[in-house]
């Protein structure tokens, strides 16, 4: 989908011939507003007040009002559409509806057009509503079938989103929107790769989606260890849940400097578990195809770094995907085996369908080397999340108050919801095991908190947050498929760190890019590097393997 801002008033814009148009109108829109507006303002106010006085449209949130070839109007496919008081959840909803009216037209290009000039949070949600609306999958359906959906139904014509407001060429407008299509479309690249089936969505073509990002982008690198690089730094959790794949495991690790090299960055850790069968502890038939989601955590972890380098803040963030097939086969794990996790601690895999925190323990150990301010993980990790919250809310686990708060009002300013769950020490009881240090599943009660409590065993000294997202990354039923969640909280939360960071640190980041270019200044850029305590480094290198 393409986006594009416009500097255009409702009442120019009903005078353009614009293919599809959408009005967005609150509760307490009249024709006065409009009625002495450019061309069209007269005809769009008098279409506004009669449609109003008939009760046909209020103005709320969700409504949807077609008026095809208005008299005095150029714009043949108009739409009034309700924003009620014009939150930044209703608006979302409005563009979700104008996009798929649009979409039954069979027009190619929509514009959504704003009586008022909206501020970057209202913006953001009418640009990630429709582009949330705009997306479908195609992937792996034919050409020729691809060809007679066009023709039978128009709903993948449209290509082409615009937003029009008066004023909508301001600098900070024009910021706020180039932030919400990257935001829009790292949600978008996430869903992609969620909702594409397992044999096209392997660890190995993941590792391969990660590097092409990389190449697109100078702000990231890409490394990328294999079997053999686990087995040298003693994953011995994440290599077991591999073990019964003919597909190998990959651990993808994406750098984004936005900042000082010796900055430290946020660390950001994704389940990517490609199929999730539940190993020899099979899971039933009914419903397995919806195991090609458990890579989500991996996948938005991808679709945040793509929007960071695209929006260039001035933050240093490690991206970790942590990614491999959980299937049964003669090799695989048996319940009841113990395994020697790379801190050091060693496993007893009660149930091999726990596999996401196996994969994640030693990702998070990995984590650790890079001495993070901060680190997130993101996993569709226990149905009994989805029991707890259902699809509303992401389950949010946290060792410390400060990150808990903030990422949770990243949350709900980002329509992208969490609620924190507890820690107490109490639920680890659950875990002990008779054979190993610890027991990969806890029981049934508490199952998201107990696989929280597994996940913190393996957290360094840095501040720690756990996003249990079973129940908010894809829908099941009729509209079923990825969401993209939580990219929109992650983003939130990361540009808000950047944007709130200390003037110093942006011009640090600049000082060494602009450094970098001299060979005068590649000194300079070792003295930052050295900058870096390397004990630091060590010590957390070190606690990570004891
Ligand atoms: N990937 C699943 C969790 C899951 C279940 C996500 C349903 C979305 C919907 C995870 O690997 C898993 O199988 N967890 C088990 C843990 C249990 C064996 C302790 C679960 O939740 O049943
Ligand atoms: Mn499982
Ligand atoms: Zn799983």
């Amino acid at each position: 989908m393409d986006f594009e801002l416009k500097n255009l008033r409702p009442g120019d814009a009903v005078a353009h011939d614009e293919q599809a148009l959408a009005m967005l109108l609150g509760r307490d829109d009249t024709g006065a507003a409009f009625r002495r507006q450019g061309k069209g303002g007269a005809a769009l106010a008098a279409l506004l007040d009669k449609a109003r006085k008939s009760g046909d449209f209020g103005g709320r949130p969700g409504e949807l009002l077609g008026a095809w070839g208005a008299t005095g109007l150029d714009a043949p496919r108009l739409w009034l559409a309700g924003v009620g008081t014009a939150e930044p959840k209703d608006l979302r909803r409005a563009a979700v509806a104008a996009v798929q009216a649009a979409q039954r037209s069979g027009a190619r290009t929509l514009t959504l057009c704003l009586a008022r000039r909206p501020g970057a949070a209202r913006l953001m949600s009418i640009v990630k509503g429709a582009a949330e609306a705009a997306y479908e999958y195609t992937t792996t359906k034919s050409a020729a079938a691809l060809k007679k959906e066009e023709e039978d139904k128009p709903r993948s014509r449209l290509t082409r989103i615009v937003l029009a407001f008066e004023g909508a060429d301001d600098e900070e407008r024009k910021r706020a929107f180039a932030r919400a299509v990257s935001v829009a479309r790292g949600v978008e690249l996430a869903r992609e790769w969620a909702n594409r089936p397992a044999n096209h969505a392997t660890p190995t073509m993941l590792a391969d989606a990660a590097r092409q990002l990389a190449r697109r982008h100078k702000a990231l690198k890409c490394e990328v260890l294999d079997a053999k690089a686990m087995e040298r730094l003693g994953m011995g959790a994440l290599l077991s849940v591999a073990r019964g794949a003919h597909e190998p495991p990959r651990l993808v690790v994406l750098h984004y400097q936005g900042a000082a090299k010796g900055e430290a960055p946020v660390a950001l850790v994704g389940k990517g578990i490609t199929f999730d069968s539940g190993g020899i502890s099979i899971k039933p038939a009914a419903g397995m195809e919806e195991m090609k989601y458990d890579m989500s955590g991996a996948a938005s972890v991808l679709g945040v770094m793509q929007a960071l380098a695209e929006t260039a803040p001035a933050i240093n963030v490690v991206g970790l995907m942590a990614l491999s097939e959980n299937m049964p086969g003669s090799k695989a794990t048996h319940p009841g085996d113990v395994v020697t996790s790379m801190s050091g601690q060693t496993i007893e895999v009660i149930n091999t369908d726990a596999e996401g925190r196996l994969v994640l323990c030693d990702a998070l150990s990995y984590a650790a080397r890079f001495s993070p301010r901060a680190v997130v993980d993101i996993a569709t990790l226990t149905g009994a999340c989805v029991i707890a919250l259902g699809n509303v809310r992401s389950g949010l686990y946290s060792n410390d108050d400060a990150l808990a708060a903030a990422l949770l009002d990243a949350g709900e300013a980002a329509l992208d919801a969490a609620w924190r769950m507890p820690l107490d020490d109490e639920y680890a009881e659950q875990i002990k095991s008779r054979f190993a240090d610890l027991a990969n599943t806890g029981g049934r009660p508490a199952g998201s908190v107990t696989a929280a409590k597994f996940l913190q065993r393996f957290v360094g000294e840095a501040p720690w947050a756990h996003l249990d997202i079973a129940g908010t990354a894809w829908k099941s039923g009729k509209s079923k498929g990825a969401t993209g969640r939580p990219v929109g909280l992650l983003v939130h939360w990361l540009l808000a760190q950047a944007d709130a960071a200390p003037a110093k640190k942006p011009a640090a980041a600049r000082k060494a890019a602009a450094a970098a270019k001299t060979v005068k200044a590649a000194k300079a850029l070792k003295a930052v590097k050295a900058a870096k305590p390397a004990a630091k480094t060590k010590k957390a290198a070190a606690k990570a393997k004891s």
